[in-house]
């Protein structure tokens, strides 16, 4: 079985397509609808976060997530890992361990071969091993796009939920992966990526957020989420806007594929940062010195992406540290949690 000659990313006719609804959507779809009430759903639909977290006894918690998407590398292997690890992600940002999963595949059965969702899946179960977490079984249709991804179940004690609403003045925000991803998925599907840096991104979407939140758990982190589809500011504006503080990110901090803001600066742009923009840009005021290509990156919708940490500045020197040591060189302080100006983004 080879797989040399399969281009995952252009299975799909219509280039551009979206692999998600553009933010704000499924709010709307939703506004008004009768959600289910019940006193053991710690979080739930109505606070938007990484994961659903529901109570089962005082010492645990069920973490419950689901995320799945069409192929942004060409490598089934690698499509799998990436597919698994961001799934995997939403239960490390809540702060819990992942326990089970559960595969969930859109397939092309007339025009792709068996074999190459074989090769998915295997990608997705070394990512499961590497994370402790048993596979117990999945679904799969019949779909024109190629999709793949997992539901995943964890625990947590139901004190020591992160979510995203815990920010407190002085607290440091550090990230955990370099931004970018989205550019150079649009620059692979291009053709216009080599594969020296297709390697490197696609071992850092591969990467499970495991060892970051491990680490993690040693430290009082008041807030924590994964950058994802919305961006790193899209992300940052949920944990901000109501929350009575404000942010400074100090953009030069911010660990970036340099590849990306080369990309950026040509327009190489996808759709996703565009909507990412308009939907949160207004929470963000951008100082005149930030280059245009850094505002992008800020806004570009992330595979997979690292975590976003809010820690109090006397231990956040001591957390990165800590990254570093596990392996994770990127880590890095990128902003403060100021008193003003409430429910804003200031990007420096
Ligand atoms: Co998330
Ligand atoms: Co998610
Ligand atoms: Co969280």
């Amino acid at each position: 079985m080879t797989n040399e000659n399969i281009r995952l990313t252009q299975t799909v006719k219509g280039a551009g397509c979206a692999a998600k609804l553009a933010p704000g959507e499924l709010a709307r779809a939703l506004c008004g609808l009768d959600l289910p009430v019940d006193q053991n759903l710690l979080v739930g639909l109505e606070q938007a976060d990484d994961a659903g977290v529901y109570r089962v006894s005082d010492d645990i918690a069920l973490v419950q997530t689901i995320d799945f998407f069409p192929p942004m590398v060409d490598d089934p292997y690698s499509f799998g890992q990436i597919a698994a690890a961001n799934a995997l992600s939403d239960v490390y940002a809540m702060g819990g361990t992942p326990k089970t999963a559960m595969n969930i595949v859109a397939f092309p059965s007339k025009t792709m071969d068996i074999s190459v969702l074989r090769t998915i899946i295997d990608g997705g179960l070394s990512k499961m091993r590497e994370a402790g977490v048993v596979l117990v079984g999945g679904h799969t249709v019949e779909d024109s796009e190629l999709k793949y991804g997992l539901s995943v179940t964890g625990y947590i004690h139901p004190n020591r939920i992160l979510t995203k609403k815990n920010l407190q003045t002085g607290d440091c925000l550090i990230i955990t992966k370099p931004l970018g991803t989205g550019i150079v998925s649009t620059a692979i599907k291009a053709g216009m990526a080599d594969q020296s840096l297709i390697d490197k991104v696609t071992l850092a979407m591969a990467t499970l957020n495991r060892e970051a939140a491990l680490v993690m758990e040693t430290f009082s982190v008041h807030a924590c989420t994964d950058i994802t589809g919305f961006g790193f500011l899209g992300h940052l504006a949920e944990m901000v806007v109501d929350s009575g503080h404000g942010v400074r990110i100090m953009s030069e901090l911010v660990p970036m594929y340099s590849e990306a803001l080369e990309w950026a600066d040509m327009g190489l742009i996808p759709a996703g940062t565009y909507n990412n923009r308009s939907f949160r840009g207004s929470f963000v005021d951008f100082d005149s010195k930030v280059p245009q290509r850094v505002q992008d990156l800020l806004f570009d919708p992330q595979t997979s992406g690292g975590l976003l940490i809010a820690v109090p500045a006397n231990e956040a020197v001591k957390l990165v540290d800590a990254l570093k040591a596990k392996g994770i060189e990127v880590a890095a302080i990128v902003g403060e949690v100021v008193a003003e100006p409430v429910d804003r983004i200031v990007v420096e």
